[in-house]
């Protein structure tokens, strides 16, 4: 009680500070607070004792305001991962991690969690969002931004609302009937905003019905303040916000990023011209302030978390090797493959056992300060001279931003030529976007930037290079210049294509392994055509020798067949996963798929260990012993698969989305809009939904995953609000399971609205020892049995008698039960 009292006191403290700090402010100042200073942060006010807020990526670290791997952050699984865990006590820990990152790098608003559905699985940034099922992505959110929250960092659940896929979304109308809107994609940040108040949410780059989000009055000022009682602030995504007046009477708080937006001068002037009331203005402003008072950036006001009350700090690398493991999905396991019995021998095959794809790209990217490969985990973990490695396929026949083997410098040069700053770069890679810029150096003054030093190959043979981004290009490799040109912006592109560009080659040369040659990219950055916005983003790019497909893949039989078990690493590289497009198809790159064929036909323990975000087409997995889904698994990813392998700890995960034969199978595939507009025109049936709905078999479904011990459920007891089951441990070691409630409606009226087959209304983690029993009650709330409907304007239970299952799995019901939801709880 005395903490509930003390929270509410500091509550109505900081809403006092707010009005006293809102009441010295000129229009001016109003107008400034609300645009973006530069690129993470809006402006410091110093006569009211506010500092400058400052926002940072992203969901499975904080990348801090520099865009450098000189400025390294812990990196988390994939949201996809954390949802597999199905534990949103687990993602609250990663959010008070989170936090405590953001708080090293003074960071007072993380830009996440991405909360949008799996609706396709051909969207871009799938590894992102969480689950393709409303309710499981609104509880793992809750307790990611409980966490984050925790530590006294704010949140901007994103991207609100209806922005699940890539291709255009800059300007994609997205027409979602309203009933698919609440049920499906409003329903995650309604949950979260009842249940985790938020500090803040992002508006969408997109429309839905035809209004852009970040003007969206319905859905910002209406739905989400209104009915939901949000009284955090509104962000735009990044360059999302369009109009002046638009946007403050829509409910839009921030424009970011600056220092040219929408709103500072130009809303002052808007609010002289009479176009905007300066009492709209005002409740942008309070909205910001309240933050600012929240995570303690304004003087006047008691910060939502008192140091004192801080979480106990976390160990990063611990966490993210806990997360891991925990997400991992099991989801074949033919004759106890898995766990690997002590003392034999390993074949380790696959490009990406090497070199991990441990994180998703686009703004989610973080710069860990090491990676643990599968390689370099399973070594640690085997006793010496148990394992050998064999490359077999390399997924990535692209080029790359270089990396292994690369010694490399950036030399920032003026119009004359003089050296402004020379800084190390980790990797071929150069991000430099608003004041984030080496010391010394400003967008006016630089005029070329120098990306020099050495490369040692791994490999003799031919290496390809290329170069990344916009702007005058001169590469040299081993005193050889294999290009001399400049690479043009094709009109319209996205502002932020620069980032997302694909690689261009520019020139073969045949170098000898372990032998150093020198390298040097010379940039010469151009403006962004009808942007304010300053950035300097360009790459060097490698591909190594490519070596025959069928020379790689007998080689790597050999080591097969020479071991006991074989392991194979497969996965998506970042060509097929990232931000600012979509996927094409859901096949695995390069001669993977071929790989693993002729693996297992060499040996039948064999074991895939799939490292994708997001679903990919397994065409082989009946063919294998075993099939680990490992996501994308952050930092720790080896040392969290070792544990896994070896039987140290099991695999906890569960999929939070459905795994297609083939991307032909899944029912909701379109993400590309047609003459602006892409129609939602499946209404509720996506995910699990829409795949029972057409009664097709996934590879894996909803919910699957196997641990390494054996459950036996048995059905307590049932009421419309509660289920309790007793589930037992009926195998030889201890484990946990996610015991998973389905409701099933029955019999419908005629005229009731089409529903599923059935849906997730509840879960709950379990652990237990051999032989033991556990009772498990499983709240189901009033929402579970209620549809929208437009018409009456609300919520409507929907009475009659539904089936409970509590289940492993889609698949895997163990026992059920039915309830009776009277006619009378309806509206
Ligand atoms: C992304 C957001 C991100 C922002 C800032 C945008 O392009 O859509 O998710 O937070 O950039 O990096």
């Amino acid at each position: 009680m005395a903490a509930a009292s003390s929270t509410s006191n500091s509550d109505a403290l900081r809403r006092e500070a707010v009005d006293a700090a809102l009441a010295a402010l000129s229009l001016d100042d109003k107008a400034r607070l609300l645009a973006g200073q530069d690129l993470w942060s809006l402006p410091a006010l110093p006569a009211i004792g506010l500092r400058s807020l400052v926002m940072s990526d992203g969901p499975i670290g904080v990348r801090g305001v520099r865009w450098t791997a000189a400025d390294p952050s812990v990196a988390l699984p994939s949201p996809t991962a954390l949802a597999a865990a199905w534990d949103p006590e687990l993602a609250r820990r990663a959010g008070r991690l989170l936090a405590q990152e953001a708080r090293r790098k003074g960071v007072h608003v993380l830009l996440a969690p991405t909360v949008n559905l799996h609706r396709s699985p051909l969207g871009g940034r799938h590894f992102e969002a969480y689950s393709e099922d409303p309710y499981l992505t609104g509880e793992i959110g809750t307790g990611y931004v409980r966490g984050v929250q925790d530590g006294g960092v704010g949140t901007t659940v994103k991207h609100f609302v209806a922005n699940d896929a890539e291709t255009d979304r800059f300007t994609v109308n997205n027409v979602v009937a309203p009933r698919p809107l609440r049920e499906l994609y409003l329903a995650p940040f309604e949950r979260i905003v009842r249940n985790a108040h938020p500090w803040g949410i992002m508006a969408a780059y997109n429309q839905v019905n035809g209004s852009t989000m970040t003007e969206h009055r319905y859905l910002q000022n209406a739905v989400l303040r209104g009915e939901w009682g949000f009284d955090g602030f509104i962000v735009s995504d990044w360059l999302a916000a369009r109009s002046t007046a638009g946007a403050i009477t829509g409910g839009l708080d921030a424009a970011m990023p600056g220092p040219r937006t929408v709103y500072g001068e130009a809303l002052a002037t808007a609010v002289h011209a009479g176009e905007v009331d300066e009492k709209i203005v005002d409740l942008a402003v309070r909205n910001i302030l309240l933050l600012a008072a929240r995570v303690g950036a304004l003087d006047s006001a008691p910060p939502a978390v008192a140091p004192a009350e801080l979480p106990a700090p976390l160990d990063g690398a611990e966490l993210a090797r806990e997360i891991a493991r925990r997400s991992f999905v099991l989801a074949r396991n033919e004759a106890g493959a898995l766990p690997l019995a002590p003392g034999g021998s390993v074949a380790l095959i696959g490009a990406l056992a090497r070199d991990a794809r441990v994180l998703g790209g686009g703004s989610a990217l973080v710069f860990p300060d090491h990676v643990v490969s599968p390689l370099d985990g399973l070594t640690a973990a085997l006793p010496e001279g148990a394992l050998t490695y064999a490359l077999g396929a390399d997924p990535s026949s692209e080029l790359s931003i270089a990396e292994a083997g690369f010694d490399l410098g950036a030399v920032c040069r003026d119009a004359l030529g003089a050296v402004l700053a020379t800084v190390p770069l980790p990797t071929g890679q150069i991000q430099w976007i608003g004041a984030d810029l080496p010391d010394g150096v400003t967008h006016e003054t630089l005029h070329s930037v120098e990306i020099t030093g050495t490369f040692t190959p791994r490999e003799s043979g031919e290496h390809t290079f290329g170069t990344r981004g916009f702007g005058g290009f001169t590469l040299t490799v081993a005193g050889r210049t294999l290009h001399d040109g400049t690479q043009d912006r094709a009109p319209g592109t996205d502002p932020l294509g620069a980032f997302f560009s694909e690689p261009v080659e520019r020139g073969r040369i045949a170098l000898i392994a372990g032998e150093p040659v020198e390298v040097s990219l010379t940039h010469h950055p151009v403006p962004v055509p009808g942007h304010a916005f300053k950035g300097v983003s360009c790459c060097l790019v490698h591909l190594g020798p490519q070596r025959h497909p069928d020379e790689l893949i007998a080689e790597a039989v050999g080591a097969a067949r020479a071991a006991d078990t074989a392991i194979v690493v497969v996965g998506t590289t970042e060509h097929v996963e990232s931000e600012g497009f979509d996927r094409t198809d859901l096949k695995l790159p390069g001669h993977q798929d071929a790989l693993v064929h002729a693996v297992a036909a060499a040996n039948p323990r064999t074991v895939v260990v799939v490292n994708s975000g997001s679903p990919v087409e397994l065409p082989w997995r009946n063919e294998v012993a075993a099939v680990l889904l490992s996501w994308f698994p952050g930092q720790e990813a080896g040392h969290a698969l070792a544990d896994v392998l070896l039987g140290a700890h099991e695999p906890g995960g569960r999929l939070p989305t459905t795994w297609p034969v083939s991307l032909a199978d899944a029912p909701v595939t379109a993400t590309t809009p047609v003459n602006g507009e892409l129609p939602y025109s499946e209404g509720v049936f996506i995910g699990y939904r829409a795949w029972e709905k057409a009664g097709t078999a996934p590879a894996y479904a909803f919910g699957h995953g196997l641990g390494y011990t054996t459950w036996e459920y048995d059905a307590v007891s049932a009421a419309p609000e509660a289920v309790t089951v007793r589930v037992r441990n009926t195998g030889p070691r201890p484990g946990s399971d996610t015991v998973q409630i389905y409701l099933a409606p029955g019999a419908a009226a005629d005229d009731a609205p089409e529903r599923p087959a059935r849906w997730l209304a509840g879960f709950a983690r379990v652990t237990a020892a051999p032989g033991e029993s556990v009772e498990v009650t499983i709240p189901v709330e009033p929402r579970a049995y209620e549809t929208w409907e437009e018409s009456e304007n609300g919520w409507r239970a929907v009475p009659g008698t539904y089936e409970v299952q509590a289940a492993r799995s889609l698949t895997d019901v163990r026992t059920t039960t039915t309830v009776e939801v009277p006619a009378d709880q309806s509206k």
